[in-house]
């Protein structure tokens, strides 16, 4: 089986992270968020993954190289020369989708964070003998997502509507999607959107199908989201009773924090953070509803909360931040509040 996983888009909501390292390549929970994908694929025996990509192919390259070998996948690009949308790199990439067995394939959008029941999906996708399969989810604010409305029974999708306008319902596209072979005979090559253009044709056809997504789902590509997105994710790994969570008595709800960091005493951490490897946190930090990533240095009796500290920061001694700061590679903690008029105490 197969999967194809978009990574377009120039991550615009996430700068400057998304200035240096793409979108996909961003740690969620420590870890890149493709790799969340990628392991939920390799374990339900998908063998080949692609990679649809337009932005930074480099950096992207380089992370394939790394992991093909570690996951023992086939992983492979396909690259646009110019950014098709949602459905016209599903064309581009027709050749390599297809294989002898006909078999269905997967497409996930990269920006979704969930249990990835992939095994359920199948199932599903089997069961109902349409020709695609979508997973939803009920979100409170569907505005900004395709809203998807179905018999409830069984699953049969009646209208797909991409960001509505007005109130067609609350179930919403989560980004996963099952497709058989001849859903490419239905798009062309050219930059055009699954959402607008194909999933609308498919319902009024009769053969587009919905499964509820249980369990905790989010779209990280804002910060608010990728926050709130990392404290589900790590709830989660509490509720499988994962051994990766920290715990003492520095330790408040759920904190992961990669084995290599270096913690100085009378810090206390939590809920919801992560610290990523061969960062260093000095005395007496307090950090809550943050990611510290790779290589970042925290200043004593600094207090960091709601933020994304990027990667090699420095955030100064007693610096207070909160809410939502994204400080990329090289971006100094202290110079940032400095300039915003929160100077630090020396
Ligand atoms: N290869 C490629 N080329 N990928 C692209 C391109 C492109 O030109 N444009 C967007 N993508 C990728 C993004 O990287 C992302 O993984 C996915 O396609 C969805 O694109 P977004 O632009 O992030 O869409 P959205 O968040 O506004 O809405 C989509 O996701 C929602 C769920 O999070 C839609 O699929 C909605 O229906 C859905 O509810």
């Amino acid at each position: 089986m197969k999967a194809l996983i978009l990574v377009g888009g120039f991550g615009t909501r996430l700068r400057p992270l998304t200035l240096t390292v793409p979108k996909p390549l961003i740690d969620l929970g420590n870890k890149p968020m493709i790799l969340h994908q990628i392991e939920a694929l390799k374990s339900i025996r998908v063998t080949e993954v692609i990679l649809a990509i337009n932005y930074q192919p480099e950096a992207m390259a380089r992370f394939l190289k790394d992991y093909e070998s570690k996951l023992g996948m086939k992983i492979t690009c396909s690259q646009e020369t110019e950014p098709l949308g949602t459905a016209g790199p599903l064309a581009l990439a027709k050749d390599k989708l297809i294989d002898e067995s006909g078999s269905p394939f997967f497409v996930l959008n990269s920006n979704v964070i969930c249990e990835f029941p992939l095994e359920k999906m199948i199932k599903f996708h089997k069961a109902h003998g349409g020709e695609a399969s979508i997973m939803v989810t009920k979100v409170d604010e569907p505005s900004k997502y395709g809203v998807v409305v179905m018999e409830e029974t069984t699953g049969k999708v009646e209208r797909f509507v991409e960001k509505p306008k007005t109130f067609v319902g609350n179930k919403i596209n989560a980004g996963i999607y099952l497709l058989n072979p001849s859903v490419l005979d239905r798009i062309e090559l050219r930059p055009t959107s699954i959402e607008r253009e194909v999933f609308p044709k498919i319902a009024a056809d009769r053969k587009l199908y919905a499964m509820v997504l249980i369990g905790f789902w989010m779209d990280i590509g804002e910060p608010r989201d990728y926050i709130t997105g990392m404290g589900l994710y790590l709830d989660a790994l509490r509720n499988k009773g994962s051994s990766k969570l920290s715990s003492g008595s520095h330790i408040r709800g759920n904190v992961l924090i990669d084995e290599s960091v270096v913690i100085e005493r009378g810090c206390v951490f939590g809920p919801d953070v992560a610290i990523g490897p061969e960062c260093i946190v000095e005395e007496g930090v307090t950090l809550s509803r943050c990611t510290v990533m790779r290589g970042a240095r925290i200043n004593k009796h600094a207090c960091i909360s709601n933020c994304i500290i990027g990667w090699n920061n420095k955030v100064g001694q007693g610096a207070c931040i909160e809410d939502m700061i994204i400080l990329d590679d090289d971006v100094y903690g202290y110079d940032k509040i400095a300039c915003n008029g929160r100077v630090p105490p020396s």
